[in-house]
């Protein structure tokens, strides 16, 4: 139970602030803590709607008979609380729209009973979950967020169901300890019919089974709430650690903080991760590093369209980013994903001209958001070039660590050739793997992807089995961009240099001492084109 909330409002009310405006979509959940201080303090309690007119709260609404035609009126309604004597507690329903522009007559008559209100043992409570208050009314109401259940609610919530299935014998919760925390954890965000729907359909769907594996159901239902904000997608993915090959050290990072979103983890004294800066060269598994992050942490993953940001939109962007905040916030704990953040200031620094600032000043705004935020929204930025990351972003207090991904050493690349053989129902060991790996040097994770790919095509066309020979050919005919872009890797492995760290445990073995002269050649950023 919102607590906090109960006891500002109940504070409020006794403090007689005559109009108390409670922010939520969750109706039923807040007509019940309203009922519950009405009662404490011995004090009637009634309800409005357009439909109803007043009614005592609880009414069966169903019925027809159970509404007052006289008071459906909204003014009608107001001059009702005004004339009545007893002490009571007035929850006006969805009245927003009253409360718009042009409403002279209702927006005045507030205004006045505000006043009355004062000196009487009456409140009124609007119940709303857009907030609209005309700048007439703004020191006469005060706002107060109804927050969405927590994790102990949800623990009841669970409960609840547990006990009200009791005595079924076809209904197995397999959920303890950490697992039933994930699964919980999950389901944050949602209200509190949300969740029980949805759990409820996780059990119909799997005869009767609450499994923590059951966790991205409740992500579905998560869908619905960021498909409605448009620079936010909501990603699913396949992808988990297993499918990346190397970077032990970014992995046993990320291990080690599988549980730290927990309640345990708070208690011991953790603060929640805050971030992940992954720089490097391009196709070595950046993205692909983020969305394993989301299997391994049994997070959703959002990703933020930074393109659409900084896009079309340029007058719009700031509220944009407000918005997707706002949302992530919102079903957090989740992870906000934004890729190839680099893009947004190759925008910047090119624009600022142009869209008069906007795009510094959504930089700032989320800037800002990232050091400050409360809620636990993980940040996972990807970048290829760092020419224009701004020294902001890199500064302490904003990612919890920055990782340079480098091209993978040969044992690396051994391990990304068994794992995409073993995506394409392949057997690595009917391939010498290891001779593969060694005639790749300079090959990112992705290109040596796509030669498996080619060679497959290859092998299909002559419609033969695939073969170590085939894929050698393909690797062969294939220039890496290791070659073309020397310049541009030589520049970034000396710009880490003691802002990031390496995510593999192993260098690069191979290229030491090659590529080592190569940066110290390097000191100016290459030219762009
Ligand atoms: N370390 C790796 N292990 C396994 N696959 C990889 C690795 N690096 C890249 N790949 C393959 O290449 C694809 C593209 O990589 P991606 O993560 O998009 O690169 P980046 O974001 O760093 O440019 C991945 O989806 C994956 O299939
Ligand atoms: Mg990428």
């Amino acid at each position: 139970m919102p607590q906090e909330t109960i006891s500002e409002i109940e504070v409020l009310i006794r403090a007689r602030y005559p109009i108390i405006y409670v922010l939520s979509w969750e109706e039923a959940r807040v007509h019940n803590f309203i009922a519950k201080i009405a009662q404490k303090r011995n004090k009637k309690v009634f309800q409005w709607s357009y439909t109803t007119g007043i009614v005592p709260l609880g009414t069966m609404l169903q019925l027809r008979k159970n509404t007052s035609v006289s008071t459906q009126d909204p003014l009608a309604a107001l001059n009702e609380v005004m004339e009545q004597v007893e002490p009571a507690i007035y929850v006006f329903n969805d009245f927003h729209p009253f409360l718009a522009k042009n409403n002279f007559a209702i927006i005045r008559r507030l205004k006045e009973i505000a006043q009355h209100l004062k000196d009487s043992y009456k409140s009124i409570i609007v119940v709303s979950p857009i907030l609209s208050i005309p700048p007439e009314l703004e020191k006469e109401i005060t706002v107060v967020d109804f927050p969405l259940p927590n994790l102990q609610d949800m623990t009841f919530l669970l409960a609840k169901i547990i006990s009200d299935v009791a005595d079924n014998p076809n209904i197995h919760i397999e959920l303890q300890g950490e697992s039933k925390e994930h699964l919980l954890q999950a389901a944050l965000g949602l209200t509190w019919n949300e969740a029980e729907n949805v759990l409820a359909k996780i059990m119909v769907a799997n005869n009767g089974r609450l499994r923590e594996e059951d966790v991205n159901m409740v992500f579905s239902e998560k869908k619905q709430i960021i498909r409605k904000s448009g620079l936010l997608e909501y990603f699913e993915t396949q992808d988990d650690l297993g499918r990346v090959g190397g970077l032990e050290e970014l992995k046993e990072w990320l291990k080690k903080r599988r549980m730290a979103f927990s309640d345990k983890a708070r208690q011991f004294g953790l603060p929640s991760p805050r971030g992940l800066l992954l720089l490097g060269v391009q196709g070595c598994g950046k993205s692909l590093c983020a969305k394993a992050v989301s299997s391994l942490w049994r997070m959703p993953l959002l990703r933020l369209d930074v393109g659409k940001m900084f896009g079309a939109l340029v007058g719009s962007s700031e509220e944009s980013i407000r918005r997707a905040i706002v949302t992530a916030e919102s079903i957090a704990p989740c992870i906000l994903w934004i890729d190839e953040i680099d893009k947004a200031f190759a925008g910047i620094s090119g624009a600022a001209s142009t869209d008069s600032g906007t795009s510094a000043r959504v930089f700032g705004t989320f800037l800002t958001w990232m050091s400050e935020k409360q809620q636990p929204v993980f940040v996972i930025a990807t970048a290829n070039d760092v020419t224009h990351l701004p020294p902001e972003l890199l500064r302490k207090g904003r990612f919890d660590e920055i990782f340079y991904i480098d091209l993978p050493g040969v044992a690396e690349r051994t391990d990304i050739f068994k794992i995409h053989l073993l995506k394409r129902s392949r057997k690595p060991q009917q391939f010498d793997v290891q001779s593969l790996a060694r005639a790749c040097e300079g090959f990112s994770g992705a290109e040596i992807e796509e030669a498996i790919i080619s060679s497959l095509y290859d092998a299909f066309y002559r419609q033969a089995e695939l073969t170590t020979q085939d894929i050698r050919a393909s690797l062969a005919s294939t220039v890496p961009l290791s070659k073309t872009m020397a310049e541009h890797i030589g520049y970034l492995r000396n710009w880490v240099q003691g802002r990031a760290r390496n995510a593999s445990s192993v260098v690069p073995e191979e290229s030491e001492g090659k590529r080592k002269m190569e940066i110290s050649d390097f000191i100016d950023p290459p030219a762009k084109k």
